[in-house]
């Protein structure tokens, strides 16, 4: 499946309308952006509650269906509060059922598990991952939040490959790169979906070693923070597509031109992170 090369994802999405819903939407299309990822717990907490972001998504299918074709679709479950996280057979068919339901759509391209229910065997997970796919209600499956070590034992399971990992990763999440997420992508041909890819605005309001390293590049390049962090993410090895989560149409379109960095300035990033060269 291709997963592009920018995603638009719509944790942040559940509080608008459903015209500015459309309209970020639009713009992410029109901007070559395919994947749009949300997740049934998007909207949790806010006014339109559990559901709430794939409601309104759903909303702007309904009032024009071709715009279902020009994406990737994928949601995600298995987060529950108060329970946390619920990972069992039942649940997750009847998640995935009623994300279908709320999205007004008969499938989706790719459906994560939210973040690993430690309650659940590995086993009975990859069972309800191929039943998933088995169902044609999914086109793929993948994980979010999960440990390589996780995800390598519901890999151990599973007939269908495990086509997406999902973790945090930025200029200021640079974890997945030392604990074997993004080595452990390379190693089962998976894609990485890197979320909060500007560190979830911290990029911006917070100040620095590595916002003065982003911003040193774009003195030399002229590309934005923005543009660096999403190249940086995209510099790594394993074959990663960041996830944005603006609420500003300008924002996606900059987001959408691409800068490319070259190897010492991936380096000096990563070396700003960690306080010290690189051995
Ligand atoms: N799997 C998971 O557990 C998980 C967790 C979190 C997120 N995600 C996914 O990742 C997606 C992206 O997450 P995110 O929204 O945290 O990503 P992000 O793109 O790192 O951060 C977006 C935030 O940065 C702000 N921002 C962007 N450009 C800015 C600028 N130039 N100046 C100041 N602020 C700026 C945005 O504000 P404006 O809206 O005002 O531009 C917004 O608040 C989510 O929608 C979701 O799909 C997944």
């Amino acid at each position: 499946m291709n997963f592009g090369t920018l995603a638009y994802g719509c944790w942040r999405f559940a509080g608008n309308s459903m015209e500015e819903a459309d309209r970020l939407i639009r713009t992410a299309l029109d901007a070559g952006i395919t994947l749009i990822d949300t997740a049934d717990i998007y909207g949790f907490g806010e006014p339109r509650g559990f559901g709430g972001a794939e409601v309104v998504l759903g909303e702007v299918l309904a009032a024009d269906p071709s715009l279902r074709e020009r994406m990737v679709l994928t949601t995600k479950g298995g987060i529950i509060p108060p329970r946390p996280y619920d990972s069992s057979h039942d649940y997750l068919m009847g998640a995935l059922d009623a994300s279908l339901d709320r999205l007004g759509v008969d499938q989706v391209d790719l459906y994560q598990i939210h973040r690993p229910d430690l309650t659940t065997p590995m086993r009975d997970l990859a069972q309800t991952l191929d039943a998933m796919v088995a169902s044609e209600k999914v086109g793929a499956v993948g994980v979010s939040n999960f440990t390589p070590a996780q995800t390598r034992a519901l890999a151990a399971h599973m007939s269908a490959p495990i086509a997406t990992l999902q973790p945090e990763f930025s200029v200021l999440h640079q974890d997945p790169i030392t604990d074997g997420t993004l080595d452990l992508a390379q190693e089962i041909g998976a894609t990485v979906l890197a979320w909060s890819p500007l560190g979830g605005g911290k990029l911006f309001t917070e100040d620095g070693p590595v916002q003065r390293s982003v911003a040193k590049i774009g003195r030399e390049t002229g590309y934005s923070a923005t543009q660096i962090a999403l190249a940086f993410a995209r510099g790594h090895g394993a074959v990663v597509v960041p996830i944005i989560g603006t609420q500003t149409p300008e924002r996606i379109i900059e987001s959408a031109n691409k800068a490319t960095l070259t190897a010492r300035q991936f380096y000096d990033i990563v070396e700003a992170y960690r306080g010290e060269a690189m051995p």
